[in-house]
């Protein structure tokens, strides 16, 4: 067992050790590093917790640890990378219910007893930790059945729905003056009860309402209210660790939220607001219908362009994901690089299904970071570039955004590789991509498609490349 002092040593180590995580995993070079101090922290918590002064018996603990931890490395092994957001959706619900239960548990505790100003602090943790708890199970339950599609992407947009939203906050507003003011007991209980129906509904229906585009934000921001749910845990709980690092959770959740509302040019509250994009592959209204025709080229054309060029800049998208081609794009650009030819990737803050999927992607098949740029950094290179090649990316690569006013996608920042001497887009189809939104570039006079599944028009490309060693 552990003295008080001893497990407040470790947790401060512990709180050390996760913002030295999250420093980590701001940049690809060192986020195996962040994982592992992540990892650290994560474990000194845990054993100064369960051998604390406060834990009476420890096997209820060893055995919730094992079915737990027994569930959660079975989901680790078995989820494929594209189905990473709904997995993390799952999680989020998960910290949302456990910050109900422990409110609805601080309240029925008996053992809890306090006066005055104190038990009217105690009374607000345990409503707002509820509150919010709720509000994220449910919101990240509808968040996982919509990203894995078991319900579709498109908006429900209930008529008069701000109106649901502002009767949903004044009833909890309401409902929270009579909790605080009323004794602990069945009267309290009740309070509790309709507080949390009111919460679960605003949950479904918050996220219910938002698009298909919209949802890498929504889980961003479900990710930032699981912090907060942590956090109000922490308080119910005494637990100054669960404080600190939910409000750490919380925090760097809304910068990310924020900043990719930037990436997509999306205003956080229109965000919230609900109602842009649908589900990937059905065309939204809204936005010039692209005219003209599309030149198609084959992967022998492609490989003699790739060849001839001094500068190439290599665009991955979802697509990339989806057909696991990251090492057979490494592949090529190891042997163009070995014959002179300068290549980089341009990656697009919100390129894939979750924050840094095409980072993930190409450090696993081990591309050098020093030639993997942000758009920001390397925008500006594509009129000084031979070839722009589109691996299985779309909207971001869309010109729309920037020459249709009328575009839903209108404002969002794209890659420009029609700037470029040529572009090549390889995806199977003509299918749109997750915004549901046409494609002029496609029709480019500048530009080629390259028909096919990536991995196996990349492979061919690669044996033509070869064969003219
Ligand atoms: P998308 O716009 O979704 O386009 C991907 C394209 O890949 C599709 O048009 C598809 O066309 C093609 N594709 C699919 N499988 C392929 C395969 N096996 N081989 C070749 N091509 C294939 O992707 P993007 O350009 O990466 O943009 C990301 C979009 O997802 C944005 O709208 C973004 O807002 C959204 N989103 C992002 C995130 C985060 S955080 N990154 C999370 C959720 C949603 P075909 O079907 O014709 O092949």
């Amino acid at each position: 067992m552990m003295s008080e002092g001893l497990v407040t040593v470790s947790y401060i180590v512990a709180t050390i050790l996760f913002i030295l995580s999250l420093g980590g995993l701001s940049n690809p070079e060192t986020a195996r590093r962040g994982n592992s101090f992540g990892i650290s922290g994560m474990a000194i918590a845990i054993i100064a917790t369960i051998l604390g002064p406060k834990v009476t018996s420890l096997t209820p603990i060893i055995v919730a640890m094992v079915v737990g931890g027994g569930v959660g490395l079975y989901a680790a092994y078995k989820v494929q990378m594209t189905e990473m957001p709904e997995l993390v959706a799952l999680m989020h619900s998960l910290v949302g219910l456990a910050a109900v239960l422990i409110g609805y548990a601080t309240f029925r505790d008996s053992e809890v007893q306090f006066q005055g100003v104190e038990q009217t602090i105690h009374s607000i943790e345990i409503y707002l930790g509820i509150l919010i708890g709720a509000v994220t199970f449910s919101g990240s339950v509808i968040a996982f059945c919509k990203l894995s599609g078991r319900i579709g992407g498109k908006p429900l947009l209930l008529p008069g729905r701000h109106f649901w939203n502002l009767a949903a906050l004044l009833a909890v507003l309401f409902v929270g003056s009579m909790f605080i003011n009323t004794e602990s007991g069945v009267g309290g209980m009740f309070l509790l009860f309709i507080m949390t129906g009111i919460a679960l509904a605003f949950g479904i229906h918050m996220v219910m309402a938002i698009g298909g585009a919209d949802m890498p934000v929504v889980v961003s921001m479900l990710n930032s209210y699981s912090g907060w749910a942590a956090s109000a845990t922490g308080f119910m709980l005494g637990n100054d660790l669960l404080i600190v690092i939910g409000a750490l959770v919380g925090s760097s959740g809304a910068i990310l939220s924020y900043i990719m509302c930037r990436a997509m040019n999306r205003n956080f509250i229109s965000v919230i607001a609900g109602g842009f994009g649908t589900a990937g592959g059905t065309v939204v209204s809204g936005g010039a219908a692209p005219q003209g025709e599309t030149q198609s080229i084959s992967a022998e054309e492609t490989a003699e362009i790739l060849r001839n060029a001094a500068k190439v800049i290599l665009v991955p998208g979802y697509g990339m994901a989806v057909a696991q081609a990251q090492h057979t794009v490494f592949e090529i650009t190891k042997l163009l690089r070995e014959r002179g030819v300068d290549v980089h990737f341009a990656i697009h803050p919100v390129a894939g299904r979750m924050p840094g999927h095409m980072n993930v992607l190409l450090a696993e098949a081990k591309v050098p970071y020093d030639i993997v740029a942000e758009m920001d950094e390397i925008n500006h290179e594509f009129p000084a570039t031979d070839v722009a090649m589109v691996i299985g990316a779309n909207d971001i690569v869309n010109p729309a955004a920037q020459e249709d006013p009328n575009s839903p996608i209108a404002g969002m920042p794209v890659l420009e590789v029609w700037k470029a001497n040529t572009s090549i887009v390889m995806k199977r189809s003509m299918a749109s991509g997750y915004a549901g939104v046409d494609n002029p570039l496609f029709y480019k006079e500048n530009n080629r498609m390259l028909f096919g599944d990536a991995k196996k028009m990349l492979d061919e490309v690669l044996v033509f490349l070869r064969k003219s060693a």
